[in-house]
């Protein structure tokens, strides 16, 4: 039987472990890999293979049916795989940032031309994430999907629990180990998350938004008094991608929340990922694993490979996987419009009449008080205070706040995190 030939663009971390899957394979020939430098010494044996540092070339090939895109950014690739669905090939990427904004434009044209793209690597890992939404869970309507979609932000909080350590350090380490790249903006400032959860909305209710148009908090004002302050009041803190249906409207963030303690996120420790998934028909599901890796994504990657090869031999071969990702008219709402219970550390003068600001402050704009602690009076006379407040609207605690800002025993408002339900 004639073997199917695959191009892989890129052939870093997971571009490597697709070679190494696919070697002893005898369904596919890896006739090219594209690299930015050709000289670079590589991890795997690349005597048959013609390695080129123009992806096109092997786009233009018309003997490659399925280009595997494994490199990472928008340019060139958003040009690059619009027109490699031109000349009719097949696409497995691993690229959230491409599909998260171009995502809409790609699929219809994949649909044009009767092509598949497939990108199961590209949330989640090594977990099955997409094709749980896709296929497994089809016959459900979805209620909310929320997740740890972010092994380095994970890993950086699960560090600053364990071992005491401030964020700074606790970045340090994850950039040590490899968890964390050198830039590690995307991750400790939400934009991978954000990309991820638009993916898995528009999957689970039918339409992509802009992602960079998501509501987006980083990690990085989290400090140590936090993560402790929140274990004693019951919860551990995660940076969670949240996305739910709200009517017409796509309630969709990017975030850190105090997940409650006896939530099964609260239990996924250090650079793992997953996603709890609310479905009509199967109630709640959550599935935990190694969210990157070169083993881990390799496993996605070749698993959508060889789907679309199962989906070759089929007689009247259709586009299978194409999501319905277009389907529905929704908008992105704005946070304003939700509820959510809050945590809010300030910095306040340690004066009598503080609290009762706060109380005045709080009361006026319909937020009840949950609880409060004062932690030590530093020598400039200043004192942290935190409290949690009970569910109330976004725009009541945002109004709540620039008052508190504004009293005169207010020096600064620390930190405000929602807290998950
Ligand atoms: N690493 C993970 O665990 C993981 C997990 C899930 C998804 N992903 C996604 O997978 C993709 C690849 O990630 P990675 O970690 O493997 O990246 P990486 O280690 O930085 O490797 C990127 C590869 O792409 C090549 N490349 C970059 N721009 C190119 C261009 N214009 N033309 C040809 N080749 C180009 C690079 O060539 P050189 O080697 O010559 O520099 C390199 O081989 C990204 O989209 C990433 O978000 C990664």
């Amino acid at each position: 039987m004639a073997k199917i030939n695959i191009g892989i663009i890129g052939l870093g971390t997971v571009g490597t472990g697709v070679v190494k899957l696919l070697a002893p394979d005898p369904q596919f020939k890896v006739k090219w890999v594209a690299v930015r430098d050709t000289t670079k010494e590589r991890d795997v044996d690349l005597s048959n293979i013609r390695v080129t540092n123009n992806p096109f070339d092997m786009v233009n090939d018309p003997e490659v049916e399925i280009v595997v895109e494994v490199a990472g950014g928008t340019d060139p690739f958003y040009e690059l795989t619009k027109h490699a669905i031109e000349q009719g090939k097949h696409i497995v990427t691993a690229n959230k940032e491409l599909i998260s904004k171009h995502g809409t434009e790609i699929f219809e044209l994949a649909k044009k031309h009767n092509v598949t793209v497939m990108f199961e690597a590209a949330v989640g890992g090594g977990i099955p994430l997409i094709s749980t939404l896709q296929r497994g869970l089809q016959a459900n309507t979805f209620s909310s999907i929320a997740g740890i979609l972010n092994g380095t932000t994970n890993f950086i909080l699960t560090q600053m629990e364990e071992k005491g350590q401030s964020f700074q350090d606790a970045l340090a380490d994850a950039q040590a180990l490899g968890y964390a790249e050198a830039d590690p903006t995307n991750d400790v400032k939400g934009f991978d998350v954000a990309y991820k959860i638009n993916i898995l909305s528009s999957l689970a209710f039918g339409r992509f938004v802009d992602p960079l148009a998501v509501y987006r908090q980083g990690i990085t004002g989290i400090t140590d008094t936090d993560i402790k302050t929140a274990k004693e009041f019951g919860f551990r803190i995660k940076m969670i991608g949240l996305a739910r249906r709200n009517g017409n409207q796509l309630d969709i963030r990017a975030h850190p929340m105090l997940v409650p303690l006896h939530h099964l996120l609260a239990s996924v420790e250090g650079a793992n990922n997953a996603i709890f998934i609310s479905g009509s028909a199967v109630g709640d599901v959550m599935l935990v694993g190694q969210g990157a890796g070169q083993m881990p994504t390799a496993s996605a990657v070749v698993g959508d490979i060889i789907n679309i090869a199962s989906a070759l031999k089929l007689p009247d071969f259709a586009p299978y996987f194409q999501p319905a990702v277009a389907s529905q008219n929704l908008q992105l709402g704005s946070i304003e419009d939700s509820e959510a219970a809050f945590y809010i550390r300030l910095e306040t003068q340690d004066t009598p009449g503080v609290i009762g600001n706060l109380g005045h402050a709080l009361g006026a704009h319909s937020v009840s008080l949950h609880s409060l602690v004062q932690r030590g009076i530093k020598e400039d006379g200043s004192a942290t205070i935190i409290f949690l407040t009970h569910k109330a609207s976004e725009r009541s605690v945002s109004r709540a706040l620039k008052e508190i800002e504004a009293q005169a025993t207010t020096r600064q408002i620390g930190i405000a995190l929602r807290v998950f339900e």
